[in-house]
Protein backbone atom coordinates (compact mmCIF):
# COMPACT_ATOMS: atom_id res chain seq x y z
CA UNK A 1 0.00 0.00 0.00
CA UNK A 2 2.94 2.34 1.24
CA UNK A 3 4.29 1.74 -2.75
CA UNK A 4 0.76 2.57 -4.56
CA UNK A 5 0.84 5.45 -2.05
CA UNK A 6 4.22 6.48 -3.37
CA UNK A 7 3.44 6.62 -6.96
CA UNK A 8 -0.41 8.47 -6.48
CA UNK A 9 0.99 11.38 -4.31
CA UNK A 10 3.22 12.33 -7.52
CA UNK A 11 0.43 11.28 -10.35
CA UNK A 12 -2.67 12.57 -8.59
CA UNK A 13 -1.59 16.32 -8.25
CA UNK A 14 -0.18 15.95 -11.55
CA UNK A 15 -3.56 14.95 -13.10
CA UNK A 16 -5.07 17.72 -11.49
CA UNK A 17 -3.17 20.17 -13.72
CA UNK A 18 -4.28 19.67 -17.51
CA UNK A 19 -0.54 21.59 -18.81
CA UNK A 20 1.54 19.73 -16.59
CA UNK A 21 0.17 16.17 -17.28
CA UNK A 22 0.16 16.32 -20.81
CA UNK A 23 3.66 18.52 -21.04
CA UNK A 24 6.54 16.26 -22.98
CA UNK A 25 8.86 17.04 -19.88
CA UNK A 26 6.80 15.23 -17.71
CA UNK A 27 6.13 12.40 -19.97
CA UNK A 28 9.08 9.64 -18.92
CA UNK A 29 8.35 10.76 -15.03
CA UNK A 30 4.64 9.47 -15.31
CA UNK A 31 5.25 6.60 -17.44
CA UNK A 32 7.87 4.96 -15.12
CA UNK A 33 5.47 5.70 -12.42
CA UNK A 34 2.56 4.00 -14.03
CA UNK A 35 4.66 1.28 -14.83
CA UNK A 36 5.48 0.97 -11.00
CA UNK A 37 1.98 1.19 -9.91
CA UNK A 38 0.65 -1.36 -12.50
CA UNK A 39 3.21 -3.88 -10.36
CA UNK A 40 2.33 -2.37 -6.78
CA UNK A 41 -1.63 -2.99 -8.12
CA UNK A 42 -0.98 -6.83 -9.44
CA UNK A 43 1.25 -7.81 -5.63
CA UNK A 44 -1.96 -6.29 -4.21
CA UNK A 45 -4.08 -8.50 -5.92
CA UNK A 46 -2.38 -11.39 -5.26
CA UNK A 47 -2.29 -10.31 -1.73
CA UNK A 48 -6.50 -9.59 -2.07
CA UNK A 49 -7.19 -13.62 -2.75
CA UNK A 50 -5.97 -14.53 0.60
CA UNK A 51 -9.23 -12.43 1.88
CA UNK A 52 -12.93 -12.26 1.36
CA UNK A 53 -13.47 -12.20 -2.62
CA UNK A 54 -14.62 -7.96 -2.38
CA UNK A 55 -10.61 -7.60 -1.69
CA UNK A 56 -9.70 -9.26 -4.90
CA UNK A 57 -12.21 -8.25 -6.71
CA UNK A 58 -11.48 -4.46 -5.83
CA UNK A 59 -7.68 -4.93 -6.14
CA UNK A 60 -8.19 -6.81 -9.36
CA UNK A 61 -10.56 -4.04 -10.74
CA UNK A 62 -7.77 -1.06 -9.52
CA UNK A 63 -5.09 -3.17 -11.85
CA UNK A 64 -7.48 -3.21 -15.06
CA UNK A 65 -8.36 0.35 -14.71
CA UNK A 66 -4.39 1.32 -14.10
CA UNK A 67 -3.93 -0.94 -17.56
CA UNK A 68 -5.85 1.53 -18.86
CA UNK A 69 -4.35 4.44 -17.67
CA UNK A 70 -1.39 3.63 -18.70
CA UNK A 71 -2.51 2.45 -22.26
CA UNK A 72 -4.31 5.96 -22.70
CA UNK A 73 -1.37 7.98 -21.65
CA UNK A 74 1.35 6.11 -23.91
CA UNK A 75 -1.30 6.72 -26.78
CA UNK A 76 -1.27 10.44 -25.89
CA UNK A 77 -5.05 10.26 -25.04
CA UNK A 78 -4.06 12.58 -22.01
CA UNK A 79 -7.63 13.10 -20.61
CA UNK A 80 -9.05 9.27 -21.25
CA UNK A 81 -5.92 9.02 -19.23
CA UNK A 82 -6.47 11.11 -16.68
CA UNK A 83 -10.62 10.19 -16.51
CA UNK A 84 -8.96 6.71 -15.78
CA UNK A 85 -7.12 7.69 -13.16
CA UNK A 86 -9.56 9.50 -11.34
CA UNK A 87 -11.86 6.27 -11.34
CA UNK A 88 -9.57 4.22 -10.51
CA UNK A 89 -9.12 5.87 -7.18
CA UNK A 90 -12.80 4.89 -6.60
CA UNK A 91 -11.11 1.24 -5.95
CA UNK A 92 -9.22 2.94 -2.92
CA UNK A 93 -12.21 4.44 -1.62
CA UNK A 94 -14.46 1.47 -2.08
CA UNK A 95 -11.89 -1.17 -0.52
CA UNK A 96 -11.12 1.69 2.55
CA UNK A 97 -14.62 1.87 3.66
CA UNK A 98 -14.88 -1.75 4.29
CA UNK A 99 -12.98 -2.83 7.47
CA UNK A 100 -12.47 -0.38 10.50
CA UNK A 101 -9.80 1.83 10.89
CA UNK A 102 -6.97 0.58 13.24
CA UNK A 103 -3.84 3.28 12.56
CA UNK A 104 -3.57 6.33 11.09
CA UNK A 105 -0.78 7.18 8.12
CA UNK A 106 0.91 10.52 8.96
CA UNK A 107 2.71 10.20 5.51
CA UNK A 108 -0.95 11.34 4.00
CA UNK A 109 -0.23 14.81 4.53
CA UNK A 110 2.29 14.30 1.37
CA UNK A 111 -0.18 14.43 -0.88
CA UNK A 112 -2.88 16.27 1.16
CA UNK A 113 -0.58 19.40 1.89
CA UNK A 114 -0.08 20.00 -1.73
CA UNK A 115 -1.96 22.99 -3.64
CA UNK A 116 -3.82 21.24 -5.98
CA UNK A 117 -4.89 19.19 -3.27
CA UNK A 118 -6.38 21.88 -1.55
CA UNK A 119 -7.80 24.17 -4.11
CA UNK A 120 -10.35 21.00 -4.83
CA UNK A 121 -14.06 21.42 -3.70
CA UNK A 122 -14.42 19.95 -0.12
CA UNK A 123 -16.55 16.98 -1.62
CA UNK A 124 -13.30 16.00 -3.69
CA UNK A 125 -11.40 16.59 -0.89
CA UNK A 126 -13.49 14.22 1.74
CA UNK A 127 -13.33 11.70 -1.22
CA UNK A 128 -9.56 11.85 -1.34
CA UNK A 129 -8.78 12.17 2.53
CA UNK A 130 -10.54 8.49 2.47
CA UNK A 131 -8.28 7.43 -0.35
CA UNK A 132 -5.59 8.20 1.95
CA UNK A 133 -7.05 6.68 4.55
CA UNK A 134 -7.64 10.46 6.99
CA UNK A 135 -11.02 9.04 8.00
CA UNK A 136 -11.49 11.90 10.60
CA UNK A 137 -10.28 14.72 8.35
CA UNK A 138 -13.34 12.98 5.70
CA UNK A 139 -15.61 12.93 8.17
CA UNK A 140 -15.25 16.71 9.47
CA UNK A 141 -14.88 18.05 5.58
CA UNK A 142 -18.85 16.21 5.45
CA UNK A 143 -20.20 17.65 8.72
CA UNK A 144 -18.99 20.93 7.77
CA UNK A 145 -20.62 20.78 4.53
CA UNK A 146 -23.43 19.59 6.27
CA UNK A 147 -23.60 22.70 8.46
CA UNK A 148 -22.92 24.93 5.69
CA UNK A 149 -25.76 27.14 4.94
CA UNK A 150 -24.74 28.24 1.87
CA UNK A 151 -24.56 25.00 0.76
CA UNK A 152 -28.48 23.27 0.06
CA UNK A 153 -29.50 20.61 2.08
CA UNK A 154 -30.92 18.53 -0.98
CA UNK A 155 -27.53 19.01 -2.27
CA UNK A 156 -25.81 16.72 0.43
CA UNK A 157 -28.40 13.58 -0.51
CA UNK A 158 -28.27 14.37 -4.37
CA UNK A 159 -24.36 14.38 -4.41
CA UNK A 160 -24.21 11.15 -2.79
CA UNK A 161 -22.38 12.99 0.57
CA UNK A 162 -24.74 11.22 3.02
CA UNK A 163 -24.24 7.86 1.77
CA UNK A 164 -21.04 8.35 1.75
CA UNK A 165 -20.76 10.31 5.30
CA UNK A 166 -22.20 6.88 6.60
CA UNK A 167 -19.83 4.66 4.98
CA UNK A 168 -17.25 5.88 6.76
CA UNK A 169 -18.88 6.62 10.06
CA UNK A 170 -20.61 3.85 10.52
CA UNK A 171 -18.28 0.90 8.86
CA UNK A 172 -14.73 2.71 9.21
CA UNK A 173 -14.94 4.51 12.56
CA UNK A 174 -17.66 1.96 14.36
CA UNK A 175 -19.14 5.37 15.46
CA UNK A 176 -23.19 5.13 16.20
CA UNK A 177 -23.16 8.57 18.57
CA UNK A 178 -21.40 10.78 15.96
CA UNK A 179 -23.73 10.14 13.25
CA UNK A 180 -26.67 10.52 15.42
CA UNK A 181 -25.58 13.97 16.57
CA UNK A 182 -24.98 14.83 12.76
CA UNK A 183 -28.06 13.82 11.57
CA UNK A 184 -30.01 15.05 14.40
CA UNK A 185 -27.99 18.18 13.34
CA UNK A 186 -29.21 18.40 10.08
CA UNK A 187 -32.46 17.58 10.76
CA UNK A 188 -33.30 20.60 11.97
CA UNK A 189 -32.27 22.96 9.02
CA UNK A 190 -34.61 24.83 7.57
CA UNK A 191 -33.94 24.07 4.04
CA UNK A 192 -34.04 20.25 4.39
CA UNK A 193 -37.16 19.07 1.93
CA UNK A 194 -39.62 17.35 2.90
CA UNK A 195 -39.05 13.56 1.64
CA UNK A 196 -35.39 14.11 3.08
CA UNK A 197 -36.38 15.63 6.66
CA UNK A 198 -38.53 11.84 7.07
CA UNK A 199 -35.48 9.98 5.83
CA UNK A 200 -33.10 11.27 8.44
CA UNK A 201 -35.51 10.65 10.90
CA UNK A 202 -36.00 7.09 9.97
CA UNK A 203 -32.41 6.98 9.71
CA UNK A 204 -31.98 8.57 13.14
CA UNK A 205 -34.71 5.85 14.58
CA UNK A 206 -32.37 3.11 12.65
CA UNK A 207 -29.14 4.28 14.69
CA UNK A 208 -31.11 4.65 18.23
CA UNK A 209 -31.83 0.94 17.66
CA UNK A 210 -28.17 -0.24 16.93
CA UNK A 211 -26.06 -1.19 20.02
CA UNK A 212 -23.26 0.36 20.01
CA UNK A 213 -20.98 -2.31 21.81
CA UNK A 214 -21.37 -4.59 19.40
CA UNK A 215 -19.77 -2.49 16.49
CA UNK A 216 -16.57 -2.07 17.94
CA UNK A 217 -13.52 -3.21 15.86
CA UNK A 218 -12.43 -5.63 19.10
CA UNK A 219 -15.88 -6.62 19.73
CA UNK A 220 -16.14 -10.25 17.57
CA UNK A 221 -18.63 -9.62 14.68
CA UNK A 222 -22.03 -11.80 14.59
CA UNK A 223 -23.62 -13.67 11.34
CA UNK A 224 -26.58 -13.63 12.79
CA UNK A 225 -26.78 -9.49 14.06
CA UNK A 226 -25.35 -9.11 10.49
CA UNK A 227 -28.52 -10.92 8.64
CA UNK A 228 -30.74 -9.89 11.01
CA UNK A 229 -29.66 -6.37 9.89
CA UNK A 230 -30.32 -6.94 6.28
CA UNK A 231 -33.67 -8.52 6.93
CA UNK A 232 -34.88 -5.50 8.72
CA UNK A 233 -33.36 -3.02 6.14
CA UNK A 234 -35.58 -5.18 3.87
CA UNK A 235 -38.82 -4.24 5.75
CA UNK A 236 -37.63 -0.44 6.27
CA UNK A 237 -36.64 0.15 2.82
CA UNK A 238 -40.16 1.24 1.08
CA UNK A 239 -38.99 3.37 -1.35
CA UNK A 240 -37.57 3.45 -4.62
CA UNK A 241 -33.77 3.54 -4.03
CA UNK A 242 -33.77 1.82 -1.06
CA UNK A 243 -32.71 4.60 0.87
CA UNK A 244 -34.69 4.16 3.89
CA UNK A 245 -32.62 0.86 5.02
CA UNK A 246 -29.18 2.33 4.61
CA UNK A 247 -28.25 2.20 8.15
CA UNK A 248 -29.29 -1.18 8.92
CA UNK A 249 -27.48 -2.12 5.01
CA UNK A 250 -23.97 -0.48 6.32
CA UNK A 251 -24.51 -2.08 10.00
CA UNK A 252 -25.00 -5.00 8.12
CA UNK A 253 -22.24 -4.83 5.58
CA UNK A 254 -19.99 -3.83 8.26
CA UNK A 255 -20.39 -7.31 10.52
CA UNK A 256 -21.04 -9.48 7.20
CA UNK A 257 -17.49 -8.13 5.98
CA UNK A 258 -15.32 -8.35 9.01
CA UNK A 259 -17.27 -11.99 9.53
CA UNK A 260 -16.15 -12.99 6.37
CA UNK A 261 -12.43 -12.04 7.31
CA UNK A 262 -11.95 -14.28 9.74
CA UNK A 263 -14.06 -16.82 8.32
CA UNK A 264 -10.94 -16.96 5.84
CA UNK A 265 -8.78 -16.91 8.30
CA UNK A 266 -9.62 -19.59 9.61
CA UNK A 267 -10.28 -21.43 6.69
CA UNK A 268 -6.55 -20.82 5.47
CA UNK A 269 -5.45 -22.15 8.83
CA UNK A 270 -7.66 -25.15 8.87
CA UNK A 271 -6.11 -28.24 7.27
CA UNK A 272 -10.10 -30.27 7.63
CA UNK A 273 -12.33 -29.79 4.81
CA UNK A 274 -15.58 -27.44 6.22
CA UNK A 275 -18.58 -29.03 7.51
CA UNK A 276 -21.95 -28.53 5.76
CA UNK A 277 -23.03 -26.24 8.82
CA UNK A 278 -19.80 -24.03 7.81
CA UNK A 279 -20.45 -24.01 4.41
CA UNK A 280 -23.62 -23.04 4.62
CA UNK A 281 -23.02 -20.00 7.00
CA UNK A 282 -20.32 -19.10 4.44
CA UNK A 283 -23.34 -19.13 1.76
CA UNK A 284 -25.27 -17.24 4.09
CA UNK A 285 -23.10 -14.46 4.77
CA UNK A 286 -21.92 -13.80 1.12
CA UNK A 287 -25.64 -13.73 0.43
CA UNK A 288 -26.58 -11.14 2.45
CA UNK A 289 -24.14 -9.19 1.81
CA UNK A 290 -24.88 -9.19 -1.79
CA UNK A 291 -28.38 -8.50 -1.20
CA UNK A 292 -27.74 -5.53 0.91
CA UNK A 293 -24.71 -4.37 -1.84
CA UNK A 294 -27.47 -4.21 -4.45
CA UNK A 295 -29.88 -2.37 -2.47
CA UNK A 296 -28.48 0.48 -1.24
CA UNK A 297 -24.59 1.14 -0.77
CA UNK A 298 -22.18 0.83 -3.48
CA UNK A 299 -24.66 3.01 -6.07
CA UNK A 300 -21.99 4.77 -7.15
CA UNK A 301 -19.64 2.98 -6.29
CA UNK A 302 -17.48 -0.24 -7.48
CA UNK A 303 -20.34 -2.58 -7.18
CA UNK A 304 -19.63 -5.83 -5.26
CA UNK A 305 -23.00 -7.62 -5.04
CA UNK A 306 -23.11 -9.66 -8.17
CA UNK A 307 -19.31 -10.99 -7.12
CA UNK A 308 -20.77 -11.77 -3.90
CA UNK A 309 -23.92 -13.91 -4.95
CA UNK A 310 -21.57 -15.50 -7.17
CA UNK A 311 -19.47 -16.71 -4.23
CA UNK A 312 -22.13 -17.53 -2.22
CA UNK A 313 -23.20 -20.19 -4.96
CA UNK A 314 -19.62 -21.19 -4.65
CA UNK A 315 -19.21 -21.64 -0.86
CA UNK A 316 -21.94 -24.32 -0.57
CA UNK A 317 -23.77 -25.30 -4.28
CA UNK A 318 -25.75 -27.63 -2.68
CA UNK A 319 -26.90 -25.60 0.33
CA UNK A 320 -29.92 -23.56 0.64
CA UNK A 321 -28.54 -20.31 -0.70
CA UNK A 322 -27.27 -21.38 -3.85
CA UNK A 323 -30.28 -21.31 -5.35
CA UNK A 324 -31.71 -17.69 -3.98
CA UNK A 325 -27.99 -16.19 -4.99
CA UNK A 326 -28.71 -17.92 -8.11
CA UNK A 327 -31.67 -16.29 -8.95
CA UNK A 328 -30.66 -12.99 -7.62
CA UNK A 329 -27.43 -13.15 -9.93
CA UNK A 330 -29.37 -14.18 -13.08
CA UNK A 331 -31.96 -11.34 -13.21
CA UNK A 332 -29.34 -8.66 -12.80
CA UNK A 333 -27.34 -10.02 -15.35
CA UNK A 334 -30.70 -10.48 -17.36
CA UNK A 335 -31.86 -7.01 -17.06
CA UNK A 336 -28.59 -5.42 -17.03
CA UNK A 337 -27.92 -7.01 -21.05
CA UNK A 338 -31.58 -7.42 -21.78
CA UNK A 339 -32.01 -10.71 -22.11
CA UNK A 340 -31.20 -14.39 -21.04
CA UNK A 341 -29.83 -16.36 -24.43
CA UNK A 342 -26.44 -16.30 -25.37
CA UNK A 343 -26.66 -13.77 -28.19
CA UNK A 344 -27.92 -11.08 -25.28
CA UNK A 345 -24.83 -12.15 -23.15
CA UNK A 346 -21.20 -11.17 -23.32
CA UNK A 347 -19.77 -14.90 -23.16
CA UNK A 348 -17.90 -14.48 -20.54
CA UNK A 349 -21.06 -13.80 -18.29
CA UNK A 350 -22.90 -16.25 -20.38
CA UNK A 351 -20.40 -19.15 -19.37
CA UNK A 352 -19.81 -18.38 -16.08
CA UNK A 353 -24.36 -18.45 -15.38
CA UNK A 354 -24.19 -22.17 -17.26
CA UNK A 355 -21.01 -23.22 -15.35
CA UNK A 356 -23.21 -21.92 -11.73
CA UNK A 357 -25.92 -23.67 -13.37
CA UNK A 358 -24.38 -26.53 -13.26
CA UNK A 359 -22.41 -26.34 -9.59
CA UNK A 360 -26.24 -26.12 -8.22
CA UNK A 361 -27.54 -28.77 -11.02
CA UNK A 362 -30.17 -26.92 -12.95
CA UNK A 363 -30.21 -27.37 -16.37
C1 LIG B 1 -8.33 -4.34 -2.15
C2 LIG B 1 -8.51 -3.36 -1.14
C3 LIG B 1 -7.71 -2.08 -1.22
C4 LIG B 1 -7.53 -1.27 -2.32
C5 LIG B 1 -8.08 -1.46 -3.72
C6 LIG B 1 -6.71 -0.17 -1.88
N1 LIG B 1 -6.40 -0.31 -0.54
FE1 LIG B 1 -5.19 0.92 0.54
N2 LIG B 1 -5.40 -0.30 2.17
C7 LIG B 1 -6.21 -1.43 2.23
C8 LIG B 1 -6.15 -1.98 3.57
C9 LIG B 1 -6.94 -3.21 4.06
C10 LIG B 1 -5.29 -1.15 4.32
C11 LIG B 1 -4.94 -1.24 5.81
C12 LIG B 1 -4.03 -2.33 6.13
C13 LIG B 1 -2.72 -2.22 5.42
O1 LIG B 1 -1.97 -1.27 5.69
O2 LIG B 1 -2.44 -3.11 4.59
C14 LIG B 1 -4.81 -0.13 3.39
C15 LIG B 1 -3.89 0.87 3.73
C16 LIG B 1 -3.56 1.93 2.93
C17 LIG B 1 -2.69 3.03 3.31
C18 LIG B 1 -1.99 3.16 4.65
C19 LIG B 1 -0.68 2.44 4.58
C20 LIG B 1 0.06 2.40 5.90
O3 LIG B 1 1.27 2.10 5.82
O4 LIG B 1 -0.54 2.65 6.95
C21 LIG B 1 -2.64 3.88 2.24
C22 LIG B 1 -1.88 5.19 2.18
C23 LIG B 1 -3.45 3.34 1.20
N3 LIG B 1 -3.99 2.15 1.63
C24 LIG B 1 -3.64 3.93 -0.03
C25 LIG B 1 -4.36 3.36 -1.08
C26 LIG B 1 -4.56 3.99 -2.38
C27 LIG B 1 -4.02 5.34 -2.78
C28 LIG B 1 -5.30 3.10 -3.11
C29 LIG B 1 -5.80 3.24 -4.54
C30 LIG B 1 -4.86 3.61 -5.55
C31 LIG B 1 -5.59 1.96 -2.27
N4 LIG B 1 -5.01 2.15 -1.06
C32 LIG B 1 -6.32 0.87 -2.69
C33 LIG B 1 -6.96 -1.94 1.20
C34 LIG B 1 -7.00 -1.45 -0.11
Amino acid sequence: MRRVFEEMKMLIPLSLDETRWGDPKYRKQILESLDRLERAADALERHGRSREVGFDELALNLARDLREVRAHYREGAYDEARFFLTGSLQNCVSCHVRLPYEKTFPLADQLISQVEIQRLDPREKAWLYVTVRRFDDALDTWEALMRDPNGPADQLDAGGVLVDYLNVVLRVCGDIERARRALAALVERRDVPVYLERRLQIWLDALNTLDPKRFQPTTPPSLDLGVSLAEQAGEISKGPFGRDGLVHDLAAASLLVRWLESDRQKRLQRTRNPTSKEREDTARAYYWLGVVEARSLDGFWVNLSERHLEAAIRADPEGPYARPAYARLEETQVLGYGGASGSHLPADVWTNLKELRGLIGVE
